[in-house]
C-alpha cells in the first residue's frame, strides 16, 4: 500500500520532468507553425518591386536588346560599370566575356557593338565608342538624372529593393551558439553575416526563416552535468549563471587531464541524457534556459530577431533514425570492432563517424536529420550555414552524405557560408584557455570608445542625447568593422580602423546622413519644407558633374544588393556606400545648395541629398546598422 503509493508520486515526479522535453518540443512546433504561416502569407501577399523598373535595369536592357542582336546572348546577363570619374564616358561595357562566348576578337565585337548602338540611338543612350575591349557609353544625362531621383522618391525607403527571387524561402542558419557557455566574439562573425544577409535575401524577394541552430546537446553536457554534482554551487550560478556555468566547463576540462577517467563518468552521464533520464533533462533544461536569458541581452543590442531557436536537442530521436536508414541503404557501416557507424571515404573527403561507439549521436548526425526537417517543414530554395571555417570539412561531408541519402532535394541549395576567425594578439580565442572575450564587454567598451568620441566632436551634447547615439556608433562601429572585411579571412579588432571619423567605419557614414540631414533643415529653415515627393520629372535638373556623378551611382543601388545576394557578400555594399560617401563630399564641395538662386536647380538638389541620405540609411540598414538623425 505504501509502496506503491510511493511509487505513484516518483511517477508523477517523473512524468512531470519527463514533461519539460515535450514541453520544449511543444514549443519548437509553435514557433515552426507561425513561421509557415508568416510565409504562405508573405508569399501571397507581398507586394514586390519589379526589378526591371529600374532605370539601371532599362539602360541595361537597352543595351541588351543590342547586344542580343548581334550575338544572340541575354541582356541581363551584361555587366554595365561606372568608369573612374576621371574617364569621360557614362558607363562602360565589358565586352572581354561576351566575346569569349562568340569566339570573336574582343575589339571587334566591342566595334560592332558601338556601331549598331550608334545607328539605332535609343531612349537613355545617346552614344557609343570603342575602348580597347570595353565599350564606352553616353546616355542622355538629363533623362536617366531625372528618372533616378523620381524612382528614388517614389519608393522612399523601399528603393533597392527587388523581386529577383520572388516566391522562394531561404533559411538562414547563424549565430548558434554554444548553450552553458556566454557567447563570445567567436560566434559574433556568424550573427553579424548572418544577419546581414538574411536582410538582403529578403530585399531582393525571398521569404526568410531565421534560425539559431543552438548548440544544445552533445557530450560537453555530460561533462558539464558531472561538474555540476560534484562542485555546483547554487547561490553563485544565481549571481552571473553563465560565468558559473563556463568555470564548472573549465574545471572539469583542466581535471580530465590528470584524471581522464572522469570523461568515462561524463560518457555515461550523456547517454543517460540522450535517454532523457528526467533529472538529467530537468538540469540540462534549465541550462538552456539560462543561456537563452542571457543570450537574448545581446541580441537585443545587436537588435536581431530569430524566428526559431530550435537548437540541436531537437533532432537526436530523429537523427538515430537517420543513422539506421543510412545504415540499411549502404551509406554507412558499423565497425566491426567498436561497433560505431562510419560513412567511409567519398572522393577527397575522409572517412567520418556517424554515431558513436557507445551509441549517442553526434553533431554531424543531429545536422543531417536537421536538413530534412528544413526540406520538408519549409520547401526551401536554399539553406545557408553561416558558420567558421574550422567547420568547412564537417560541412563538405554533411552536404555531400546529405545529397548522397537524398536527404537533400536536388533542386534545393544548401551552402555553408564560411567565414575567417576573430584572433586575439594574432591567436585563436578559446574558452578552455580562458582567453575568449566576453561579447558584452566588447560592446560596452565600443560604446565607451563611441562616447568619448562624440564629445571631442561635439562638447554640448546632452547626457541622454550622448548615450542614445554613442550605443548606435558603438554597435555600428562592431558590425560594420566586421562586414566590410573579406569574409573567408581572419580579422581582429583595431579601435582605431573602427571608429575612424575619415572613412571606412560605420561612424563616417552615420557622420554623412546627419551631415545631410542637418543640411537639408537649414534649407528648409531658408526656403521653406519641400515636398520633394511631389516634384516632376521635368522639373528636376543639374548643373554640375559631381551632381550626374552622384545620381548615378545612386541609381546603382538595386544592382548592387542583387549582387550581395549573389555573391553571398555583404561586403560589396559597404564598399558602396563608402564610394558614395565620398562622391557626396565631392559633390558638397563643389556646390552650395544654399546659394542656389534658381528655384527649380536648388529643389532638384534637395532631392538629390535627400536621395543619398535615405539610401546611406537604407544600405546601412541592410547591414543592420542604425543611423542617429544627429550627433
Ligand atoms: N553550435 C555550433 C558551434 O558553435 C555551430 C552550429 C552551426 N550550425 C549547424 N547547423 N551546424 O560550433
Amino acid at each position: 500500500m505504501l509502496e506503491s503509493n510511493l511509487e505513484k508520486k516518483i511517477d508523477g515526479i517523473e512524468t512531470e520532468k519527463q514533461n519539460e522535453f515535450e514541453k520544449y518540443k511543444q514549443e519548437v512546433a509553435e514557433s515552426v507553425g507561425l513561421v509557415q504561416k508568416r510565409i504562405e502569407e508573405e508569399q501571397k501577399n507581398r507586394r514586390y518591386i519589379d526589378l526591371e523598373n529600374y532605370p539601371v535595369a532599362n539602360l541595361k536592357k537597352e543595351i541588351g536588346e543590342i547586344v542580343e542582336g548581334i550575338l544572340g546572348v541575354q541582356g541581363k546577363d551584361l555587366t554595365l560599370s561606372v568608369p573612374p570619374t576621371h574617364v569621360i564616358s557614362d558607363f562602360t561595357l565589358e565586352v572581354f566575356n561576351l566575346a569569349k562566348k562568340s569566339g570573336e576578337k574582343p575589339n571587334e565585337l566591342a566595334k560592332k557593338i558601338v556601331d549598331n548602338i550608334n545607328e539605332r540611338k535609343t531612349d537613355l543612350i545617346k552614344e557609343a565608342s570603342v575602348a580597347g575591349a570595353f565599350v564606352n557609353i553616353e546616355v542622355n544625362k538629363e533623362k536617366l538624372y531625372q528618372e533616378t531621383l523620381s524612382r528614388i522618391l517614389e519608393l522612399g525607403e523601399r528603393y533597392g529593393e527587388s523581386d529577383i527571387n520572388a516566391g522562394k524561402t531561404a533559411i538562414i542558419d547563424y549565430s548558434s551558439p554554444n548553450i552553458a557557455k556566454p557567447i563570445g566574439i567567436g560566434h559574433l562573425r556568424s550573427t553579424i553575416i548572418g544577419q546581414a544577409l538574411a536582410n538582403i535575401y529578403h530585399e531582393t524577394g525571398y521569404s526568410v526563416v531565421r534560425d539559431n541552430h543552438l548548440g544544445d546537446w552533445g557530450t560537453q553536457f555530460g561533462s558539464l552535468i558531472y561538474a555540476y554534482k560534484e562542485w555546483g554551487d547554487e547561490k553563485k550560478i544565481k549571481e552571473n549563471p553563465m560565468r558559473e556555468l563556463k568555470e564548472l566547463y573549465v574545471k572539469f576540462s583542466q581535471l580530465a587531464k590528470e584524471h581522464p577517467e572522469i570523461k568515462d563518468n561524463a560518457r555515461e552521464l550523456f547517454s543517460r541524457l540522450e535517454k532523457k533520464d528526467p533529472e538529467l533533462i530537468a538540469l540540462w533544461k534549465r541550462f538552456r534556459d539560462l543561456s537563452l536569458e542571457d543570450f537574448k541581452h545581446v541580441y537585443e543590442e545587436l537588435g536581431i530577431k530569430f524566428d526559431t531557436n530550435i537548437g540541436e536537442s531537437y533532432f537526436t530521436e530523429k537523427a538515430d533514425k537517420l543513422v539506421d536508414e543510412c545504415l540499411l541503404n549502404g551509406f554507412c557501416k558499423k565497425d566491426e570492432d567498436s561497433e560505431a557507424v562510419i560513412v567511409e571515404k567519398i572522393g577527397e573527403i575522409p572517412s567520418f563517424l556517424l554515431r558513436k561507439q557507445d551509441g549517442s549521436s553526434l553533431y554531424l548526425a543531429r545536422d543531417l536529420a536537421t536538413i530534412q526537417f528544413r526540406a520538408k517543414i519549409f520547401n526551401p530554395e536554399t539553406v545557408l550555414y553561416v558558420v567558421g571555417n574550422e567547420q568547412d570539412l564537417n560541412f563538405k561531408q554533411l552536404l555531400e552524405l546529405g545529397k548522397r541519402a537524398g536527404y537533400i532535394p536536388e533542386n534545393m541549395k544548401a551552402k555553408h557560408i564560411s567565414f575567417g576567425m576573430v584572433l586575439r594578439d594574432g591567436k585563436k580565442m578559446s574558452t578552455r584557455e580562458g582567453t575568449l572575450i566576453e561579447l558584452n564587454d566588447l560592446i560596452s567598451q565600443s560604446v565607451d570608445k563611441s562616447k568619448e568620441i562624440l564629445r571631442l566632436k561635439n562638447p554640448n551634447i546632452g547626457v541622454e542625447e550622448l548615450k542614445k547615439v554613442s550605443k548606435i556608433v558603438g554597435i555600428g562601429a562592431i558590425i560594420y568593422d566586421d562586414l566590410r572585411q573579406s569574409r573567408t579571412k581572419n580579422i581582429s579588432f583595431d579601435w582605431n580602423r573602427m571608429l575612424d571619423l575619415e572613412g571606412g567605419s560605420a561612424v563616417y557614414l552615420q557622420y554623412t546622413y546627419v551631415r545631410i540631414n542637418s543640411i537639408l533643415k537649414k534649407i528648409a529653415e531658408n526656403y521653406g519644407e519641400l515636398n520633394s515627393a511631389k516634384l516632376k520629372k521635368n522639373d528636376i535638373s543639374f548643373e554640375n558633374k559631381s551632381e550626374f556623378d552622384l545620381a548615378k551611382k545612386l541609381m546603382m543601388f538595386p544592382e548592387i544588393v542583387a549582387k550581395a545576394q549573389k555573391t553571398d557578400s555583404p561586403h560589396q555594399i559597404c564598399g558602396y556606400l563608402e564610394e558614395l560617401s565620398q562622391l557626396f563630399n565631392s559633390f558638397y564641395n563643389a556646390v552650395s545648395i544654399m546659394k542656389t538662386a534658381d528655384q527649380k536647380l536648388r529643389n532638384s538638389r534637395v532631392a538629390l541629398i535627400e536621395g543619398v541620405a535615405l539610401v546611406v540609411k537604407k544600405g546601412l540598414a541592410l547591414l543592420n546598422v542604425e543611423v542617429p538623425e544627429k550627433m
